[in-house]
């Protein structure tokens, strides 16, 4: 009957919606806690490809309820297109509460991340223009709009006319921009707050009775522990926090009520977006695992860059988010090389650092020391249902990963499918 938080440890896309996806089997609710249209998640189920931004990889299931959390930030365009599209798939989507204290992303949100980035030039964090982070910014400035006004029309006619005027302001005076014009804007989203307001409730109190009564609650965290607003790698973060710690705040649940946390962590790294990158690969190899990867960006196309699995990174992220277990994904990708290679330490002006530096200056000067380890065939993971049919060089390797992360691994990905995965201790 736990409470089990899903995180990511790397930059995002670890694989955690296949991990959601698998442990969703047996959970009775899905939730995210943060993040918002700004993640994608792929989720293959029976051959079919499914792409979700904001809605509980969950929601496969049917059955499961599944929840927007008040720390998400909702774009309600994106989600009604969300909604629809899993309808045209048979998917029944009446299971979806959305918190009624979780913050909306209007276009000028968009707008704004827009013309930031244009402004930052060489400097940008290479957003995924979702308008995630200037939603943030206005809930953090106690400016935003949460769901329960949204769907009250006056409130939120008031309050729309209110946010685009002194967003028009700054668009036209600081950006030189265009306007936006409040009364086209309200008449568009005033027919998403009227189809989404049946699904709104405090999200917070049924998730703590599901809790009370003893079901299994799944925590999704989207994006990963270095894309957090204080533990990564600050600036290129996302404005919310991906660690365990969100589910917290982002659920409206106790820490006391948290039983798991399992780290998903790809069994090689990648990063979409600019900010440095201790063991990125430009060379063949890169090559070779972004495209038996598809390493490209879910939501925005981006190729994704890619590099040997850094377990300083995680060793980081089993202690920021307390790991209980890691889940490590995609060892078939890097199936098929003669050496593989894992990081693990940094050297920077003569030291060598075990514990991952705060500052991106210092990190952007260390250089991976690296273990090299045998590698192993492409195919036989696809067959691999237990333990004892993988290949001795993975388990070398995750045996070293374990030491230096600290935590244990719990389960495995070895493929795409549903079936492809190791189950090396319950979870649920
Ligand atoms: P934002 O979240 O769109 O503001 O983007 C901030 C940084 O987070 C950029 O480097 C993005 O590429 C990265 N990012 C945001 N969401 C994801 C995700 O779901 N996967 C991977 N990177 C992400
Ligand atoms: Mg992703």
């Amino acid at each position: 009957m736990p409470a089990v938080v899903v995180v990511g440890t790397q930059w995002g896309d670890e694989g955690k919606g296949k991990v959601v996806d698998y442990l969703a089997r047996n959970a009775d609710v899905v939730v995210r806690y943060q993040g918002g249209n700004n993640a994608g998640h792929t989720v293959v189920v029976d051959d079919k490809e499914f792409k979700l931004h904001l809605i509980p990889s969950g929601i496969l299931y049917p059955g499961k309820l599944c929840v927007i959390g008040n720390g998400v930030v909702v774009n309600p365009a994106v989600l009604v297109r969300e909604m629809a599209y899993l309808e045209e798939q048979g998917i029944n989507t009446s299971a979806l509460r959305i918190s009624d204290a979780a913050h909306v992303i209007l276009p000028y949100h968009l707008e704004q991340d827009k013309l930031e980035e244009e402004k930052k030039g060489a400097q940008r964090i290479g957003t995924t223009r979702a308008g995630v982070g200037p939603a943030y910014a206005d809930k953090s400035a106690r400016f935003g709009l949460r769901m329960h006004e949204f769907v009250e029309p006056d409130v939120f006619k008031e309050k729309l006319y209110a946010n685009v005027a002194s967003k028009n302001r700054l668009f036209t005076q600081v950006y030189g921009a265009g306007e936006f014009d409040a009364k086209a804007m309200y008449d568009e989203y005033s027919a998403y707050a009227r189809q989404l307001r049946p699904y709104l409730t405090d999200t917070s109190l049924t998730i703590n009775e599901a809790i009370d009564a003893g079901k299994n609650v799944l925590f999704e965290g989207a994006q990963g522990t270095l894309l957090d607003i204080d533990h990564g790698t600050y600036p290129f973060v996302t404005s919310s926090h991906p660690i365990a710690g969100g589910a917290c705040i982002g659920a409206g649940v106790g820490p006391t009520r948290i039983d798991k946390v399992i780290g998903v962590v790809k069994a090689y790294t990648s990063r979409v977006g600019d900010g440095p990158f201790p063991t990125e690969l430009e060379d063949e190899v890169a090559a070779g695992i972004r495209e038996r990867g598809h390493e490209y960006g879910t939501t925005t196309g981006r190729p994704r860059r890619v590099g040997w699995l850094d377990a300083v990174i995680v060793r980081y992220a089993a202690r920021v988010s307390g790991l209980t277990g890691m889940a490590v994904t995609r060892l078939d990708i890097l199936g098929g090389m003669d050496r593989v290679k894992m990081c693990v330490s940094y050297k920077w002006r003569g030291q060598t650092l075990s514990e991952f530096p705060r500052d991106i200056r210092v990190l952007g000067e260390c250089t991976p020391v690296y273990e090299e380890f045998e590698g192993w065939p492409a195919d036989v993971l696809d067959r691999c249902r237990r333990e004892e049919d993988l290949p001795a060089a993975v388990r070398k390797y995750l045996r070293r990963l374990e030491e230096v992360a600290r935590t244990k691994v719990v389960l495995l990905g070895l493929g795409r499918e549903r079936t492809a995965t190791v189950r090396l201790e319950p979870i649920f």
